[in-house]
């Protein structure tokens, strides 16, 4: 039995290690070291977050808000009244706002995020602005399949929709993107809504100054993975030794973002040591790049119905209005 001393120099059995511990411990046991994305969302890590969306280099966000105040009036007319609204990932909440607006007498909201605090902050706040709207926020962690709470039927709800912004649906890799439209394919019914973000394929350069930012915005957001495996997990990462590295893959269409080690070195987690080499890397995120037909492919793969697209003048991103069949 493998054991971990704990502060208080009990041990605690394998069996009974936290997932954060397992998946950590997993990853980096691999040739090449990784750690699922999810963790990098604690409370700093989601502010840092919020930080990547406002730097000048990260056109995502500013674009896909451009688009959306565009295209509303629109998406809200093809939606119809009293919609309920499920978002992934809803972090801070901004676009929703925009969304709830435009909709005709929307029902219901239901947020789910992996992060509790950002989650119930920004419930508390949309609760003052949309007083008679419901709103039922969902901790979870929804790279495994979830249940979404049941909501009253009294006959007169109109369409669920899903709204998944902020090509959130870039970090997965397309075995995952397609199961997780399977999945929701599989709790909607027929004309129900799935509204999506996707970042687009462009200029590697343009993508590349988007993960490297000048002021270092990311490379903070992703060395704060390792601050964070020290302080729940007790590891002992030396943040100066490692180095944030991200770059546009062409071969997957992908930005992968790594973090680089600097030297060898040897890093202690609990009762684990894993070594590094100089220069090798620990995998900590993709965001696949997708085009229009790759979008339009993966809908009609996973039972929707592909009713419409919108993109920027740029062509920078886009948003898929896509109905379940
Ligand atoms: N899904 C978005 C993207 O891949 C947002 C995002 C997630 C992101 N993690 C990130 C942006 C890390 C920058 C760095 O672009």
């Amino acid at each position: 039995m493998i054991l971990l001393k704990s502060q208080s120099q009990t041990s605690v059995p394998f069996e009974q290690y936290p997932t954060f511990m397992l998946d950590v411990i997993e990853g980096l046991a691999k040739s090449q070291k990784e750690i699922p994305c999810k963790y990098f969302y604690d409370e700093r890590g989601s502010m840092l977050f919020t930080e990547i969306c406002q730097t000048a280099e990260y056109y995502i966000t500013r674009t896909e808000l451009q688009l959306l105040e565009q295209i509303l009036p629109e998406v809200s007319a093809r939606i119809g009244g009293n919609a309920t609204v499920v978002e992934y990932g809803s972090g801070e909440g901004r676009k929703i706002r925009d969304l709830l607006r435009a909709l005709q007498e929307p029902r219901a909201y239901i947020p789910v995020d992996i992060s509790a605090e950002i989650l119930f902050d920004s419930s508390r706040r949309l609760k003052r602005e949309f007083p008679g709207l419901a709103i039922h926020p969902l901790v979870a962690d929804y790279t495994a399949p979830i249940a979404l709470p049941e909501l009253p039927s009294d006959g007169q709800s109109g369409r669920q929709v899903v709204f998944f912004p902020g090509s959130t649906i870039s970090n997965f890799n397309p075995a995952e993107a397609n199961r997780f439209l399977r999945n929701i394919r599989g709790f909607l019914r027929p004309g129900d809504v799935f509204l999506l973000g996707v970042d687009l394929i462009k200029s590697p350069n343009r993508l590349h100054q988007a993960y490297n930012d000048y002021d270092g915005v990311t490379a903070d957001f992703n060395l704060n993975l390792l601050r964070r495996i020290n302080r729940e997990l007790g590891a002992n990462f030396k943040l100066h030794q490692f180095e944030h590295y991200a770059f546009f893959n062409p071969r997957y269409s992908r930005i992968e973002m790594h973090l680089l080690s600097l030297t060898d070195q040897v890093v202690t987690i609990g009762q684990h040591q894993f070594s590094f080499r100089e220069g090798e890397t620990i995998h900590t995120e993709n965001s696949y790049k997708y085009s229009v037909d790759g979008v339009v492919r993966l809908g009609h793969e996973c039972g929707f119905r592909h009713e419409q697209v919108w993109t920027d003048t740029e062509k920078l991103f886009s948003v898929h209005y896509l109905s379940a069949k």
